[in-house]
Formats: C-alpha cells, sequence, structure tokens
C-alpha cells in the first residue's frame, strides 16, 4: 500500500499547479492526514523539494533527477508501453535483465532502466559507456506482430521515435545515420541496439535496448569516444529531466508502432528519410564481405540501405558507416 500511495500522491503533486492541502489530498486518495504527511516526508527524503505553509497546504517545487518507476509512471501516458517497469541502481547490463524477464514472461511494453551499467552492451559486439547519473539505459521488451523478416523495420522505427522525443526536448537538430545511430553535429547522443528471438518466422519477442547520454560524461570516457560523443545538456538550456525522456520515448514508440499497424512500414520510412543526416552524401560502408563507397539513396521496403556506388545501386544490410566530409 505505501508504494502505491506514494505514486498516488505523487502523481497528484505533479498535476497540480499550486497548492494542496493535506486534507484535499487525503479525501482524494482515501486515507489520512498522517498518511499523506508521511509520504511527504519520506517524498523529501528520496530528494524532492515540497513547500508546506499552514492552512494552504503543500507544493511540489523541484524533483530529483531519478529514473525510478513512481517517477516515470507520473509522465507516462501510453497504455501498455513502460507500464510495468523493473528499475535498478546499477546492472552490467539492462539487456541482460530484459532478456531474463522476457524468458520468464514479462508482456509487451515491459521496460528495465538502469542508472548505471557496468556492461553496457553496444551493436558489433561494442561496449556501451554508461556511467551513473549521466544518461537513460534502458531496454524494451516487445513483442510486434510482424514478419521476422521485418524486423529492421522495429529498429528504424524506436531510432525515428527517439528522434523525434529528443528534438522536442531540446530544439536540436538530431539526425540518425543508418541503421540507428543518432547523432548532433555529427557526434552521437544515442545508440539503439535491437536483439530478437524468434521460432521459424514468428518473433517470440525483441528487446529494444536504447543509451541515450544526457548529463556531461566526458570526464569518464575513454579518450578516443570523447571527440565522437555528445551529450544532451550540451545542445540546450532546457532542463532535462530523465524520467520524462523515458515516459516520453514510451509514448512515442507506442505510437508509431500503432502507426505502423494501421499503415505498414511507408510513414516510418517516409520519417526515417526525413531525419536521415547521410542521404546522398558520400559514405564508406564497412561490411562482412568488405568496404565500399557511395552515396546513400534511401531504404528499401525491408529497410535495408540503398548504396549507389560505381558498380551500380547495392543493398546494405548489416554494416558500419562512416560519412565523408
Ligand atoms: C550502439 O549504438 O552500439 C547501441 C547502444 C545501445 C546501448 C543501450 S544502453 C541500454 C541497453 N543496455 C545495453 O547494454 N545496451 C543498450
Amino acid at each position: 500500500m505505501g508504494h502505491t500511495l506514494r505514486e498516488a500522491v505523487l502523481k497528484l503533486f505533479t498535476d497540480t499547479e499550486g497548492y494542496l492541502s493535506g486534507e484535499c489530498i487525503s479525501d482524494q486518495l482515501g486515507c489520512t492526514r498522517a498518511a499523506v504527511w508521511k509520504q511527504v516526508t519520506e517524498l523529501r527524503r528520496l530528494g524532492y523539494r515540497i513547500d508546506a505553509i499552514p492552512r494552504k497546504g503543500y507544493r511540489l517545487v523541484t524533483r530529483p533527477d531519478v529514473l525510478v518507476p513512481d517517477e516515470i509512471k507520473c509522465f507516462n501516458q501510453s497504455e501498455e508501453i513502460g507500464q510495468t517497469i523493473r528499475y535498478v541502481d546499477v546492472t552490467p547490463s539492462t539487456q541482460t535483465l530484459a532478456h531474463g524477464w522476457a524468458e520468464e514472461g514479462a508482456g509487451h511494453g515491459a521496460l528495465v532502466v538502469a542508472d548505471e551499467q557496468t556492461g553496457g552492451k553496444g551493436r558489433l559486439g561494442r561496449s556501451w559507456h554508461s556511467p551513473p547519473g549521466s544518461g537513460i539505459w534502458m531496454s524494451l521488451i516487445l513483442k510486434p506482430t510482424m514478419p521476422l523478416m521485418h524486423t529492421p523495420h522495429l529498429t528504424l522505427l524506436i531510432s525515428v521515435a527517439v528522434t523525434r522525443v529528443l528534438r522536442q526536448a531540446t530544439g536540436a537538430a538530431v539526425e540518425i545515420k543508418w541503421p540507428n545511430d543518432l547523432l548532433i553535429g555529427g557526434r552521437k547522443v544515442c545508440g539503439v541496439l535491437t536483439e530478437v528471438r524468434a521460432e521459424a518466422d514468428q518473433i517470440h519477442y525483441c528487446v529494444a535496448g536504447i543509451g541515450i547520454n544526457v548529463h556531461p560524461l566526458s570526464h569518464q570516457l575513454p579518450q578516443q569516444l570523447r571527440s565522437q560523443t555528445i551529450t544532451l545538456s550540451e545542445v540546450t538550456e532546457q532542463s532535462l529531466h530523465r524520467a520524462e525522456l523515458v515516459a516520453a520515448c514510451c509514448e512515442e514508440i507506442e505510437q508509431l508502432m500503432q502507426l505502423y499497424d494501421e499503415k505498414g512500414f511507408s510513414p516510418v520510412k517516409t520519417l526515417w528519410e526525413t531525419y536521415a543526416c547521410m542521404l546522398d552524401r558520400w559514405l564508406t560502408v564497412h561490411t562482412a564481405t568488405g568496404m565500399r563507397t557511395g552515396q546513400a539513396l534511401g531504404l528499401d521496403q525491408s529497410g535495408a540501405l540503398l548504396l549507389e556506388t560505381d558498380s551500380g545501386i547495392e543493398t546494405i544490410f548489416s554494416a558500419d558507416i562512416t560519412l565523408k566530409g
């Protein structure tokens, strides 16, 4: 009960601009004023600044930048995505936790979030630097209805959703580098790693890992990564609250998945191409079969990249890409 009441008190404070009397809160939530006071004390201990004025009541003034479930739920208005949350302060990788939870039967939209990862995983076997308090390290368990061969659509859809959220939150020109690197001014601000478990042609579940660099982390970064990486706080004056960003990502992913179910890949493809930073630019593409240079034309219907080279148009399914110039 304590936990649920805290969630309800916090939600009420979040949705109310002015002061709320203890009586009003206890009436609305069906609890005693002593119970309200207990929750206010507990919230203050957790870092929430709550003003109290005799005869007027309480008002939430500032909130801590934490990723705990109560905080995310205050903002998340989606129906399914991010409504069930597992939070840990520190873990090797939220991907691993999410796979374990999915195997135990977690439903569509279940979310794992951590404040710090000690063994964060990136694409192509790379590691992902995830220091405490600096970013959003989250993995979503998704159970899409698309056939296995269309899984690349999901990765592109998630990149589009997060791009839209980050653009909205910061006003910065966030761009996508195929397939799913999010860049600001050519430097990486977010990476997406989708891992699928499937049987025959049927997707059993997908774990979509999203890593967003929010607060400065350069002093903790290996030297060679510093010039290639950027954080949201470096490009905006807006105060950034990680739980709100997580909630916005959940809502946007849910909306785009609904759009995909109704209209197929086309609208997502168009949005992806709008945000892509690489169309018509010269690229070097490193694939398992070697390296080539060409100009990106766009995506084909499978989500693969179409590259115009000297020897014709090539379809790139998996690669590491370097933008020229
Ligand atoms: C990439 O750009 O290489 C993908 C990076 C994905 C990082 C995220 S952080 C949350 C989730 N847990 C992980 O270990 N990796 C993903």
